[in-house]
């Protein structure tokens, strides 16, 4: 074979001279063009969202977590540009896609961004170019739609170039958890696997000059299946524990004790904790990207279906244990006050993709309540996928607190003062085990849900 493609990248890569153009720099593309930025590689970030391209401009951080010193190196650097103008892409000898891969309409797949990617891939291929899709997918996206878009548009030029030898493709699945302190974009192992051994290699070679621990899979294939079953894994186990949740406090049993206990085990168990309903933009969606490929195997998810059920049935749960508090102190939940703690899907970001809280306001104003949230990361409410609430959030001060008939935990920021909390709400409704330091003394006016 002659690899002469390969030998060429390789040079490159070792040489730092190899530019890598990011395509999406959204939670998983941006620090990820920042890490390999700081191991020395000149990087090119492409987005069709200008107002982010003018924000690195700046240097200034559209992801708050993420915060500004990322972005002021960048904007400084003059190996890192951001541009919106995909003709670039042909300068690239990397390429790596970070766009979303969310559901249609019903639960179907949306390929769409990684189909376009490839596209766009496919318009400037050239010789020695390496690609690496990052987007959670079921098994077979990046050798089946992923590369069948690029070899078309590449084909539609009279381009005749053969992957493998000419240019590599390979997968690499993100592992990004925003906010969480413990690891950053380059401690987090992650998992490549190319197309062919070669891809493999020189995708090994580029990611280790951001990524500090990278593990070999034998193919594409093995690692997005990976990233599907660690997905699947969280779906279940919180569904597992949302289950444990409704059958102990049917008994008088509080679970977060439960668990607290099981928990001593020092090995063969792992706590997972109940709550008002999965959030974010990968455990509610991911799993039924194999649902959806199962079904051409064959196969019904069952595990996956039952786990999406329990879930999705979660913020309806909150709201009648809602109901059942206002009534035992003679307040039907029409007319009501409710006040929505936390927007974000999860504590100490601003994300609000799939959060369950949207559900629960929904539902609450359904059922004639006046509602009214408070986030110290979410100012305003943006529309979303499913809701476009147009709300504002309130402050969380102690006449504030008096107001409401009832306060919903539903993220725990924090940023929140629950001894406040505590001290000047009617009734406290905690889905997250928030109020735990602050019970005593609160009696019915705390309830877990
Ligand atoms: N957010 C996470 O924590 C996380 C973790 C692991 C894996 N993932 C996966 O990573 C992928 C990306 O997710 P994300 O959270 O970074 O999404 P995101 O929405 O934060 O970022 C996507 C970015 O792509 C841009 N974009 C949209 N269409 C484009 C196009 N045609 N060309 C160029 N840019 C375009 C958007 O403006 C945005 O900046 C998804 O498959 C997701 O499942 C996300």
């Amino acid at each position: 074979m002659d690899l002469t493609a390969a030998a060429n990248l390789n040079t490159k890569l070792e040489t730092n001279t190899a530019l890598v153009g990011v395509i999406g720099l959204g939670y998983v593309g941006l620090p990820l063009a920042a890490s390999l930025h700081n191991g020395g590689l000149p990087v090119l970030g492409l987005d069709v969202d200008s107002s982010k391209i003018e924000s690195l401009k700046r240097g200034e951080n559209y992801l708050k977590h993420l915060g500004d010193d990322m972005t002021r190196t960048l904007s400084a650097s003059d190996r890192f540009e951001a541009t919106a103008d995909f003709g670039r892409l042909a300068e690239a000898d990397v390429i790596i896609v970070c766009l979303p891969t969310p559901l249609g309409k019903h639960h179907e797949p949306d390929l769409s961004y990684v189909v376009i990617a490839g596209e766009e891939i496919g318009k400037t291929l050239r010789s020695g170019q390496l690609i690496a899709l990052e987007s959670t997918t079921y098994p077979g996206t990046t050798r089946g739609e992923f590369l069948e878009a690029i070899e078309r548009e590449a084909t539609k030029r009279g381009v005749s170039l053969e992957c493998g030898k000419d240019y590599f493709v390979a997968y690499s699945p993100e592992r990004e958890d925003p906010g969480r302190q413990s690891h950053t974009t380059s401690t987090i192992p992650k998992l490549v696997g190319g197309l062919d051994d070669t891809a493999t290699d020189l995708a090994m070679q580029m990611y280790a000059k951001g990524i500090e621990n990278l593990h070999r899979v034998d193919s594409a294939e093995i690692a997005e299946a990976a990233k599907l079953l660690e997905n699947i894994f969280r779906a279940v186990n919180i569904a597992m524990v949302n289950e444990m949740k409704l059958i102990l406090t049917r008994m008088g049993i509080d679970v977060w004790k439960v668990i607290e206990a099981a928990s001593t085990k020092p090995f063969g168990f792992m706590p997972f904790y109940p709550g008002p309903g999965l959030g974010g933009h990968c455990i509610p969606i991911d799993p039924f990207y194999l649902t959806w490929k199962a079904r051409e195997f064959g196969h019904v998810t069952r595990f996956i279906e039952l786990a999406g059920e329990i879930n999705h049935a979660m913020p309806a749960y909150v709201i009648d244990r809602l109901a059942a508090a206002l009534n035992s102190v003679g307040k039907p939940v029409h007319g009501s006050k409710v006040l929505v703690l936390g927007l974000a899907y999860k504590p100490d970001v601003d994300d609000t993709r799939e959060s369950p809280s949207f559900e629960v306001i929904e539902l609450l104003r359904e059922r004639g309540a006046t509602v009214d949230y408070s986030d110290p990361h979410v100012a305003k409410t943006v529309p979303v996928r499913k809701h476009d609430l147009q709300m504002h959030s309130v402050e969380l001060t102690p006449q504030n607190l008096k107001k409401y008939d009832a306060v919903v935990v539903v993220t725990n920021h924090k940023a929140f003062d629950y001894a406040a909390i505590a001290q000047h709400a009617n009734l406290v409704v905690d889905t997250r085990n928030a109020m735990a330091a602050h019970a005593d003394g609160m009696g019915a006016r705390l309830v877990k849900a």
